[in-house]
């Protein structure tokens, strides 16, 4: 089989992003345009606002991404596009535009799903670096602002499946982060500040209780297959919105209104605030209370993913999505996963949060096959990954 250069788009949350990977194992491009001064002032994503800005920046940024890889719209072999999960009004554009260019240029379109998308953004890249004997099971803990997945991945030939074992029952990771730097006055996204200011306070200073999970989850599987009640496996799911309150209590009892008030209109008046100007901002049990909050939930992810990893005997672990980034998370894995036994495998920080080059590369295995989207496909923003 020859090369297959594919254009992969992806516009489901607030980043609109294009990029061409060369047979799922060679990134040639990657251009992300980022939405986050639009929603910095509302504190979290305003969905018509991002797909008024995907709609802005989608011929721009995938023009980009051909000429950076020096190809044209004729030269590559398929493009594919994001359907889902992700906010309607945003994938839209992304498919109404993909839909476009390969009827324009009758070139096969490949539908992916997102956290399809995160799982390969892994694998391009271990394959891009050589390695091409990664040990099957793998354990995927796909940790985004909208997820909290872990999944057993499977390959036979070419095509993938995915089996969900856990997810979040209410707040995924991220979000966490994101309302917790809020409530801080800390800004949007959170993740990223979180990330920088920990390492200046104490994480041990506060504790918060471990997350209950006390009833079996009444939603059903995240993979969409019905829950059958004999089946007694056991799960591995998270809970996030427990330590938001516990962090509100703590602001509530430690009089830390004040502070935050002041935080928040001093950075809204810088444009782009750096960590120190952030860290001008924090006393110590400000700085203490944000250390304890990513332990608590560093601590949270770390351990549950490595309790699934050990019942599901899994030979290889994956940790990605936009939280992958995280300086703690990455070295707590490290750390706890050699314990076990297991090889950990990040994608690098560009490609954790949101790119295109990730669903080009998942794109791959279905170009293969011939598994091509109709025309009339649309966008699932509740998509599920089986
Ligand atoms: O994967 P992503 O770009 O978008 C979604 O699919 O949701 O993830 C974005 C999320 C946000 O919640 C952001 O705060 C979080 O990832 N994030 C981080 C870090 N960088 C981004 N969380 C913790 N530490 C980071 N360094
Ligand atoms: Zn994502």
């Amino acid at each position: 089989m020859s090369d297959a250069f594919i254009l992969g788009i992806e516009s489901s949350c607030d980043e609109t992003a294009a990029a061409v990977v060369r047979s799922g194992e060679q990134l040639i491009s990657n251009v992300v345009a980022s939405q986050i001064a639009t929603h910095q002032p509302y504190g979290g994503v305003v969905p018509e606002l991002a797909s008024r800005e995907h709609l802005r920046a989608i011929v721009p940024v995938v023009r980009q991404a051909l000429a950076e890889a020096r190809h044209t719209y004729e030269s590559v072999d398929a493009i594919a596009v994001t359907q889902g999960p992700g906010l309607a009004g945003a994938l839209l554009v992304g498919i109404s535009y993909a839909k476009a260019l390969a009827f324009a240029l009758d070139k096969p379109l490949i539908a992916v799903n997102h956290l399809e998308g995160h799982i390969h953004a892994v694998l391009l890249e271990e394959r891009q670096k050589g390695n091409h004997d990664l040990q099957f099971p793998v354990l995927a803990l796909v940790v985004s602002g909208g997820h909290t997945h872990l999944y057993l991945a499977s390959q036979n030939a070419d095509s993938w499946t995915y089996e969900n074992i856990g997810h979040t029952r209410d707040d995924a990771a991220g979000e966490a982060f994101d309302k917790v730097a809020k409530l801080l006055g800390l800004g949007y996204p959170g993740g990223p500040i979180i990330d920088r200011l920990s390492s200046h306070g104490d994480p041990s200073a506060v504790k918060f209780p471990p997350a209950q999970i006390k009833h079996r989850d009444r939603r059903g599987r995240m993979d969409g297959r019905a829950v059958d009640p004999r089946d007694d496996r056991p799960r591995f799911d998270f809970s996030y919105s427990g330590i938001k309150t516990a962090m509100l209590r703590y602001v509530e009892a430690h009089q830390m209104q004040g502070g935050i008030d002041a935080r928040r209109k001093a950075l809204a008046d810088i444009p782009k605030p750096s960590l120190r100007d952030c860290l001008a901002t924090c006393d110590k049990r400000a700085l203490d209370l944000v250390a304890s909050f990513q332990r608590a939930i560093v601590e949270d992810l770390v351990g549950k993913t490595l309790a699934a990893a050990d019942a599901c005997a899994v030979a290889t672990l994956f940790v990605t999505g936009g939280v992958a980034a995280n300086q703690e998370l990455r070295q707590t894995f490290e750390r706890e996963a050699v314990h076990q036994g297991l090889p950990v495998f990040f994608p690098s920080r560009k490609l954790s949060t949101d790119n295109a080059a990730m669903i080009a590369a998942a794109a791959y295995p279905k170009f293969l096959v011939k598994d091509f989207a109709p025309m009339d496909f649309s966008a699932e923003a509740g998509m599920v990954l089986r």
